[in-house]
């Protein structure tokens, strides 16, 4: 790696990245300086972003900086001065697609050498994952990771002024920075950050790596955000972290998730979401806030990963399937026509059909609404990369297919109580191909297909005409 040293390039360490302090977070605000504020004038800038939901926010704001040093957006890739692919590491699968957009982008670069390509997120975070870009795809001339977001237009301007590559990424506990420049996707749904990082380290999980240390934002930050998309006209907030049960519990302050939610639910935005939920904290008086405010939407994420008590152990999940269950009895009794949705990852080393067929069993007894499903694939630097007992890959698929058949089945089954309901649509929009259907989400977050007149960000009521496994269709009733 020396060489790479020696042209002041600072490349990300995966046992840097796993180190966690009790150190005080560093929190700024974020600042410009004035001779960066032109540097993109008369250029065009196009994002492409892979991963989570924390990922496209992260674009929102890579968008947010390029416009105010004077790029502007493109969707046509010939004439893209900039290309950056904003990427995830959670699965291989991931990555592999990151690669092959690399490929086709070499083609835009012959034709305009002077073309940033550029390399963030999380795969920015892993060291072998840099070392082959640099090694093999010498195309890229910028890479930086997710703790230095915000010095994107000085990264640019070494680019530009030295005549050179910018390579910096920090596998750091990262710091919170405030009002760094944001250009949001969508006018009427929002994604409001309200902690970054992550402590739990499943086994299997890159994004403690990636992402760093648990650090929340403080409450008025997050509530000032809201307010302000609330006077923009915005009609729902998903409040967004890894983890957002743990939320404050590393700020020395006296509150938490619950009065986050409360703060969140008296301003006046009309839909309320939130994802992650860990199964680990979540407490009895985030259920009661939940239940006493009607705009919190009535819809929770709760991953499971595996339903077998052996595996959650190895996987660091901190739960048992009794305790599990224990929770989800609570929330279904006192929240009970909520939708539920959950994660589940198969083939993780060592699972037994047993194992298996135990998280089968959860899945007929929590009857999810949906539920995300993966197989297990191995990240370098977590504990789980060097397992053994790997599953061979035909018994993977199957296992897969299986698990995918169950949630589909309960997937229909809770589908169909909505037939010929009247329900409340927040409109995304008409859809491509026909002008006169319009899709959008109900308050349990099912994708409704509908037939209507309405507008972007309007809340319509739609009537269900047929109900499909993962979405409804329905014409509009007022
Ligand atoms: N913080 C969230 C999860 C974020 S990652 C939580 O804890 O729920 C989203 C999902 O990707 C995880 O819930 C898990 O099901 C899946 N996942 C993460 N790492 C994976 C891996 N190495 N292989 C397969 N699936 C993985
Ligand atoms: Fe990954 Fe676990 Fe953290 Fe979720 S809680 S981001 S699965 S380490
Ligand atoms: Fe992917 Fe990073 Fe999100 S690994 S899922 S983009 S936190």
């Amino acid at each position: 790696m020396l060489k790479y040293i020696e042209m002041d390039y600072k490349l990300p360490d995966l046992t840097c990245a796993r180190k966690r302090t009790r150190e005080d977070v560093n929190r700024r605000v974020f600042n410009i300086e004035e001779k960066l504020l032109s540097i993109g004038k008369d250029k065009y800038y196009l994002i492409k972003t892979h991963g989570c939901q924390a990922n496209e926010r992260d674009s929102e704001n890579i968008a947010g900086l390029l416009e105010k040093i004077g790029y502007t957006k493109t969707l046509d890739e010939s004439k893209a001065d900039i290309v950056i692919i904003n990427t995830c590491a959670i699965r291989e699968g991931a990555e592999d697609k990151v690669f092959g957009e690399l490929g086709a982008l070499k083609r835009y670069k012959t034709l305009n050498p002077n073309m940033i390509i550029g390399i963030c997120g999380c795969m920015a975070q892993e060291e072998r994952t840099v070392k082959t870009i640099l090694d093999k795809y010498k195309q890229v001339n910028l890479i930086f990771g997710t703790h230095n977001i915000n010095d994107l237009p000085r990264l640019i301007s070494n680019i530009y002024e030295e005549n050179r590559k910018s390579i910096e990424v920090y596998s750091i506990e990262g710091e919170v920075i405030e009002d760094i420049p944001s250009v949001r996707t969508s006018s009427h749904k929002a994604s409001v950050n309200i902690m970054y990082g992550c402590n739990k380290f499943c086994a299997y999980c890159i994004v403690p790596y990636t992402r760093g240390k648990e650090r929340s934002r403080l409450l008025e930050d997050v509530v000032k955000e809201v307010e302000e998309l609330v006077n923009n006209g915005y009609k729902e907030v998903t409040l967004l972290g890894q983890n957002v049960n743990a939320y404050g519990k590393d700020l020395d302050a006296d509150y938490d998730f619950s009065d986050l939610l409360e703060a969140v639910a008296k301003t006046n935005i009309k839909r309320i979401r939130f994802m992650t939920s860990h199964p680990w904290d979540f407490n009895d008086k985030m259920i009661e806030v939940i239940k006493n405010n009607s705009n919190i939407m009535p819809y929770i994420h709760l991953p499971l990963q595996s339903g077998s008590d052996n595996v959650l152990k190895v996987m660091n999940r901190r739960y048992t399937s009794q305790t599990y269950k224990e929770l989800f009895d609570k929330l279904k009794t006192n929240l009970p026509n909520f939708a539920f949705t959950t994660d589940i990852i198969v083939a993780f080393p060592g699972e037994s059909e047993e194992d298996f067929n135990k998280t089968l069993e959860m899945v007929d007894y929590c009857k999810y609404d949906n539920a995300f499903t993966f197989i297990f694939s191995p990240r370098e630097g977590t504990p789980a990369y060097n397992m053994e007992n790997l599953i061979p890959q035909e018994e993977k698929n199957r296992r897969l297919s299986v698990l995918n058949e169950k949630v589909s089945y309960y997937a229909n089954l809770n589908n169909k109580k909505y037939q010929d309901k009247i329900v409340e649509v927040l409109v995304d929009g008409p859809s491509k191909k026909n002008p006169n259907i319009y899709s959008g989400y109900i308050p349990e977050g099912k994708l409704v297909n509908f037939k209507g007149k309405c507008n972007v960000g309007d809340i319509v009521k739609v009537k269900i005409t047929e109900a499909l496994s993962f979405s409804l269709n329905g014409e509009q009733v007022e």
